[in-house]
């Protein structure tokens, strides 16, 4: 197997958990691109009913495909009561080592149901909350995800010195509050204040989309013991390989394929996983995601295809391209974020603009360069959109 070599040696990067983002065929394109130290589910919602038994489909990665994939995964629950995180954490049984449990969801129906971030209202009940699970699972079987504050983050430090006595796996913070949903920019001092005085590993999250601005958070907060990272992610997929150019378009197709077989049969896309090799991740090259895509073609649906325009998908999956594509062209030269582009009706139609565009710019689409643009930050900062966490 090749080795994975992230863009700063000796500090793990991982892939933020993002609902509606990171589901299975996200994190297996993820890894098939290569460098990223671990992955991480979004949110499993769990209540007093569900899950009845543990949702496998979920994160085939714990299961069926234990073991395959370079990058482990991290499971996270969210709840309202800490006999459901419980429960869910027995069901899983030996497939986990620890469950993550999110407290940093700011939506109002999530809050309104009094968990993700409305967990962090109170220190004492916060606490309490975690102490409940904690002493049942055992040391080191819990870890959390938390926003830095229910209010406007004052009551950060009262919220690290309730918890800082509980065996967590480890703590990651996004450091940004409630109320601040996805605007500013996140507060890696508060960060770096939870690593002075908490004894168990903390990760942090916000902000990071390139070499330079992982740097800039490395030195604020300097005792981290990993960083993750999701829209930065989407931004520039090869941003966990250190690269800055990538087979964009064959790896686009990749995704939309992916997505498109997930909705088809989330069971015949993981049964094609155990196929994979080891050599199968960390594809550099365009022909290698030609190979992918041949191989998903021939097993799933049983024929090939002579260029990317020939495949056909359905148009959910082609809206989940446009999804990624609407952070991935933030990172591409000006002329890609074209609006015309995502009104293409068809992959077909999609592609021949992308190869267009690059050919007016004499680039070859098999390798663009994906550079963080910051003038771009503000698309993805707005109040009131993408108001998950
Ligand atoms: C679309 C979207 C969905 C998210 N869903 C989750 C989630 O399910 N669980 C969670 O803990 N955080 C979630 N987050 C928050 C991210 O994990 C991360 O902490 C935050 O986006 C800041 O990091 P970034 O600047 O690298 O994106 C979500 C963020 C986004 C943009």
């Amino acid at each position: 197997m090749r080795t994975s070599s992230s863009i700063n040696l000796g500090l793990p990067l991982g892939l933020a958990p993002m609902e509606g983002v990171t589901d299975f065929a996200t994190r297996l394109w993820f890894q098939l691109i290569g460098g990223v130290d671990f992955t991480w589910t979004p949110f499993l919602r769990v209540t007093d009913t569900f899950p009845a038994k543990f949702p496998d489909l979920f994160a085939p990665e714990l299961s069926i495909l234990k073991g395959l994939f370079p990058a482990p995964l991290v499971l996270q629950v969210m709840g309202s009561r800490p006999e459901d995180i419980v429960r869910t954490a027995d069901a899983a049984g030996d497939r986990i080592e620890f469950i993550d449990l999110n407290c940093g969801c700011p939506s109002p129906t999530v809050v309104g149901s009094r968990a993700g971030s409305s967990l962090l209202q109170e220190a004492e009940v916060f606490a309490g909350f975690l102490d409940y699970i904690a002493s049942r699972l055992g040391p080191g079987r819990l870890s959390v995800k938390m926003r830095t504050g229910f209010h406007q983050g004052e009551e950060f430090p009262r919220l690290i010195a309730a918890i800082k006595g509980i065996p967590l796996r480890h703590l990651t913070i996004h450091g940004r509050t409630r109320p601040d949903r996805y605007t500013g920019k996140a507060d890696w001092s508060k960060v770096h204040a939870a690593t002075e005085s908490c004894p168990f590993p903390i990760i942090g999250s916000g902000d990071v989309c390139d070499l330079k601005s992982l740097t800039m958070r490395q030195e604020v907060s300097p005792n981290v013991k990993a960083v993750i990272i999701g829209r930065g992610a989407l931004r520039n997929p090869w941003i966990f390989t250190g690269a800055t150019h990538g087979p964009v378009v064959a790896a686009f197709v990749a995704f939309v394929l992916l997505q498109d077989l997930a909705l088809e049969s989330e069971e015949r896309l993981v049964a094609w996983c155990t196929t994979l090799k080891p050599n199968s991740f960390r594809l550099i090259e365009e022909a290698e995601w030609g190979r992918v895509i041949e191989s998903l073609l021939i097993k799933l649906r049983g024929k090939s295809f002579k260029t990317l325009t020939d495949i056909e998908v359905t148009p959910r999956a082609l809206s989940r391209g446009k999804m990624l594509w609407n952070y991935l062209r933030s990172s591409l030269p000006s002329a890609f974020m074209e609006p015309s582009l995502m009104r293409a009706s068809t992959l077909e139609g999609f592609l021949r603009q992308i190869d267009e565009i690059a050919r007016q710019l004499q680039l070859s689409p098999a390798n663009l360069p994906v550079i963080y643009n910051p003038e771009h930050d503000w698309m993805y900062s707005g109040a009131g959109r993408n108001a998950k966490s």
